[in-house]
């Protein structure tokens, strides 16, 4: 496997328009190596029950633009795979930048001491070491820097990467396994490039209002990428690693696949779909069959589609599995609710005003892309934002914002801070949250420490099939969404958990809360 030092940093040259033009198939035999989708490299720690991770700057250039200054863990830009499984693992995290960060280990259960929130940050030159005990089935995780109103820009820069979190039996549960073969990690972020092809951050209100968007989407940060499969069953795991695009994502051929993992798990059983919805925060992992046709091209669309990542079939990459299994993971017991059962109303706000509520001007919800990549934008009375003739702002237009801490984005009406405790939990205990999003805008909502299960959404209905399973993340739309789940794991006051919506600049705003479990 290509483990390349700096991922980003591959000088891609071509002709055409990256992550814009619809796709074409391509043949293996076509693709030049310098196009072809790289792996981040791989840490196993299932042996040494290990992990070390420095964050570190680099400098990459995308696509042959100017060089992009750009963070990582372990490398310039973004940060190796680990392979997790259950047991000790002691993780040794340097800081060679020079301001503080964290890492947060999303999705994985572990207290709040060693989850990575804002509360354990690590300076610069420090090293912090947490020893954890890892006890929890096979998923799709990941981690990234938590610094409270840094996140977006962190994240944005590089300082993320994914987990596998296995339990070495996927052989026998008839999923592809083998790293970059026939099981591929796939980080989707977009980012915004200037026309010099250097990677920026330069967030509006606007932005912060909508979440930042980018102009092009990197795949494990790369821009463009072609990915050689067998032709045969192949694994995707789907992590949106994207500050605000939620991805609407489907095959060019309208091919159906199955989603065989949600982000804390396995699914019992395999779901057919055609068409995936992909937040901010949420993984999914999906089995696709590329024994038939021509290879296709993965699309994501929300009003104009867009080219996430192109196929090509190599035949000399071997087929381990060719069929889709009937079972896969154990059923998923529905957490019952017990007598006098608390119950949280949860409600994520923005905007300036007393009712919340932001003016959204033919407001598409993390839209459309056009070719700045812009969706649909809300605006706001009450700061400068230069806007065009329809009221919409224009991007690049009005100062960027330096810090991203604010006292208009609230959940329950109140804006994140670090020494107000909101919530005390029972350690053991069963609760229900009903969480509703306001201000026009779909919000993934996150909890930490904790999975949970969607009972209804859109205000009533029942769970999506993509919210089926377990979850960490989950977008609101169209009404509350009911979550159960039970607090197993300890939070303290000193490192409490973290509820938040995962688009980070809404996070980093003030759209935060913590708690303790206790
Ligand atoms: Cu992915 Cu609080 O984070
Ligand atoms: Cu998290
Ligand atoms: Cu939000």
């Amino acid at each position: 496997l290509a483990g390349a030092a700096s991922l980003g940093g591959l000088g891609l040259a071509m002709g055409m328009r990256p992550g814009l033009s619809m796709g074409q198939a391509v043949a293996a035999t076509d693709l030049p190596a310098r196009q072809r989708l790289l792996m981040p490299p791989l840490l196993d720690t299932t042996a040494t029950g290990r992990v070390a991770l420095t964050a570190q700057s680099g400098l990459t250039r995308f696509a042959g633009g100017a060089p992009s200054t750009t963070w990582g863990f372990n490398q310039g830009f973004l940060a190796p795979t680990i392979l997790m499984r259950s047991g000790g693992l002691e993780a040794t995290l340097d800081n060679s930048l020079d301001e503080d960060v964290t890492v947060h280990w999303h999705g994985l259960l572990v207290p709040g001491e060693h989850d990575g929130g804002p509360h354990t940050a690590i300076a610069p030159g420090r090293q912090l070491i947490t020893p954890m005990s890892l006890d929890q089935g096979p998923a799709t995780l990941w981690y990234h820097s938590h610094i409270h109103g840094a996140t977006a820009r962190h994240v944005y820069s590089g300082l993320a990467g994914v987990i596998h979190y296995t339990d070495g039996r996927d052989d026998a549960r008839g999923l592809p396994s083998t790293y970059g073969v026939d099981d591929l990690t796939l980080l989707l972020q977009d980012r915004r490039f200037d026309p010099e092809g250097r990677m920026i951050y330069n967030p509006t209100y606007a932005d912060i209002l909508n979440g930042l968007l980018g102009n092009r989407v990197l795949v494990n940060g790369q821009p463009s990428p072609i990915a050689g499969v067998p032709p045969g069953l192949v694994r995707l795991r789907l992590v949106n690693g994207s500050n605000a695009r939620i991805y609407s994502l489907h095959f060019n051929d309208t091919r159906p696949f199955h989603l065989v993992g949600t982000d804390g798990g396995l699914l019992p059983a395999p779901i057919e779909m055609t068409y995936l919805p992909l937040a901010p925060g949420e993984r999914a992992e999906i089995l696709v069959d590329f024994s038939q046709g021509p290879a296709p091209v993965l699309m994501s669309a929300r009003g104009l589609s867009m080219t996430v990542l192109r196929f090509a079939i190599d035949d000399t990459l071997p087929v381990r599995i060719s069929r889709v299994p009937d079972r896969i993971g154990d059923a998923i017991a529905p957490l019952v609710a017990p007598d006098g059962i608390i119950t949280r109303q949860i409600s994520l706000d923005m905007g300036g005003n007393s009712s919340g509520q932001v003016q959204s001007p033919g407001h598409q919800p993390s839209g459309s892309m056009d070719h700045s990549g812009h969706a649909g934008h809300a605006s706001h009375a009450g700061h400068a934002t230069a806007t065009g003739p329809t009221g919409v702002p224009i991007h690049g237009q009005g100062p960027a914002v330096s810090g991203l801490i604010f006292d208009d984005f609230r959940i329950n009406g109140r804006a994140y801070r670090m020494d107000r405790m909101d919530f005390e939990i029972r350690r053991g205990t069963i609760e229900r949250w009903i969480v509703s999003g306001g201000g026009g805008v779909e919000h993934p909502f996150h909890i930490h420490g904790v999975h949970f299960q969607v009972e209804s959404s859109g205000g009533g209905g029942p769970p999506l099939a993509q919210n089926s399973g377990w979850k960490d993340t989950v977008l609101l739309s169209g009404g509350a969404s009911s979550l159960i789940m039970r607090f197993d794991h300890e939070a303290t006051a000193r490192f409490p958990y973290m509820f938040h919506c995962h688009i980070l600049e809404h996070e980093d705003a003030g759209m935060m809360g913590q708690f303790t479990v206790t």
